[in-house]
This record gives structure tokens, C-alpha cells and sequence, in this order.
């Protein structure tokens, strides 16, 4: 299975600084058959970067959709306008699930997203107070249950699930390889049971938060992980360049 790298911008950069980068990343990253590179800007950057982008090194997603495909609903951005432009879409993250997005929603934009032909990146991952209350697990796997609740077998085979631990998103300090091994063990066997063998050997799970190049092999060499989530790093050229660089050479 090909390594997946996919970067989270998150509200940063505009229309020309995302150019800049994109142009800067693009001089620093060898295209490489062996990993898939995706850069996920805000929605203003989509239409510019889809435009000049190199698609042998680079593919572009967005970070968030709407569940509905077209009506009233100001400010909203749906699946189906983002169709063509972007091939993936962060669904459910963190920073959206605390501004009110429920386990509900997040379900209702997956199918949007796969009904509309985008592959989905479905984060999931517990709180501290959680994790000291040994609910990781739980939490992990509800939000996993819901969030796939509205797809077929088929559909689960080609989505995407990141492990992202709240608490150590924006740390600099990832998970420890002892702590992310239960929940991407938990996420396949969810898969598995709910789903079918096919859709949990399918499903690509990776690892966000706090990733960095330095954490690259550690984190790869856990068992069915299959690439990173990176935040902050993907907003440093060089450094997002040498975590690609890293997934590269453990691929090689
Ligand atoms: P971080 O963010 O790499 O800056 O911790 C990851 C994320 O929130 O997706």
C-alpha cells in the first residue's frame, strides 16, 4: 500500500502566500510513485492552487465539506462543489468537532463526500481527560462507528481515518508508537467487524498530530499504519519537504 501524507493548512495562509508555498514545497519534494503527498489549503486557495499545482507531486484536498449539496446555507461550501477540484476532504476533525460538529453530522458529510467522489479523511481521537479515564478506545471507536455509519463495505475500503489524540495535536510532542498501536488496532478491528475483511484490509489509517520528521519512522513502523496528518509542519516547506523526504526513503 502506498504511504499517504496529507496536510493540514488549517486557517493559514491566502490566495498568494498559498501560491508561494505551494511553488516552494514543489521545488523541494521529488515526485515518488510510493507516496501519495496531499496538501489540504482553506477553501479561499482551492481554486488558485488547483490551477498551477504539479499533480505528480502534489494532490489537493479540503478541510471540511458541507453534508448538503446545494440550498440556503450561507457561508457553507458542499462535497459537490469541491467535485474536480480536490480529491480529498478532512471530515470530523477535532478543531470542528469542538466547534459543534456531532458524531451525526460528521456522518452525514462522509456520505457527501463519497457520494460526491472524494476520498474522506476521517479523524478521530479522544481528549486527555478522556485518555486518563481509560476511554480512548471508546471514544476512538464511537466516533469511528458514527462517522462510517452511512456507508457501504465498498465505501469503507477507500476511505481514510486518522488517529489524531487531542491532546497532542500543536503539543510538539507526538503520541508515543506504545500509545497509538491500541487505537489503529481498534480502528481496523471496528472496520473489520462492522465491515467486512476487504473494507478493513482497504481502509488506509494514519497518524496525525505533532508529526514532524524527526517522529517519520517511528510512527511508520507501527503495525497498519500507512502515513501522517501533519498541522503545523505542513506550513513549513522545508520541514513538511523532510517529512516527505523521510515517508520516501522508509518506503524505498
Ligand atoms: P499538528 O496538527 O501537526 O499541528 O499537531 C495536526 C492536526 O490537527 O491535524
Amino acid at each position: 500500500m502506498k504511504h499517504l501524507i496529507v496536510g493540514n493548512w488549517k486557517m493559514h495562509l491566502g490566495p498568494h502566500e498559498a501560491d508561494m508555498l505551494v511553488k516552494r514545497l514543489e521545488q523541494h519534494i521529488e515526485a515518488d510513485p510510493s507516496t501519495e503527498v496531499v496538501i489540504c489549503p482553506p477553501f479561499i486557495d482551492l481554486h488558485s492552487v488547483a490551477r498551477t499545482i504539479d499533480p505528480k507531486k502534489l494532490k489537493l484536498g479540503a478541510q471540511n465539506a458541507f453534508h448538503l449539496d446545494e440550498g440556503p446555507y450561507t457561508g457553507e461550501v458542499s462535497a459537490a462543489m469541491l467535485k474536480g477540484l480536490v480529491d480529498y476532504v478532512i471530515i470530523g476533525h477535532s478543531e470542528r468537532r469542538a466547534m459543534g460538529e456531532t458524531d451525526a453530522l460528521i456522518g452525514k458529510k462522509m456520505a457527501a463526500a463519497v457520494r460526491n467522489g472524494l476520498t474522506p479523511v476521517l479523524c478521530v481521537g479522544e481528549t486527555l481527560n478522556e485518555r486518563h479515564h481509560n476511554l480512548s478506545i471508546k471514544v476512538v471507536t464511537d466516533q469511528l462507528t458514527a462517522g462510517l455509519s452511512l456507508l457501504t463495505d465498498e465505501d469503507v475500503a477507500k476511505v481514510v481515518v486518522a488517529y489524531e489524540p487531542i491532546w497532542a495535536i500543536g503539543s510538539g510532542v507526538p503520541a508515543t508508537p506504545e500509545q497509538i498501536k491500541p487505537a489503529i488496532k481498534a480502528i481496523r478491528s471496528t472496520i473489520e467487524e462492522l465491515y467486512g475483511e476487504s473494507a478493513s484490509a482497504g481502509v488506509r489509517i494514519i497518524y496525525g498530530a505533532s508529526v514532524a520528521s524527526d517522529f517519520v519512522n517511528g510512527i511508520l513502523s507501527i503495525d497498519g499504519v500507512v502515513g501522517l496528518l501533519p498541522g503545523g509542519a505542513s506550513l513549513n516547506y522545508a520541514e513538511f519537504a523532510k517529512i516527505v523526504k523521510a515517508v520516501q526513503e522508509f518506503s524505498a
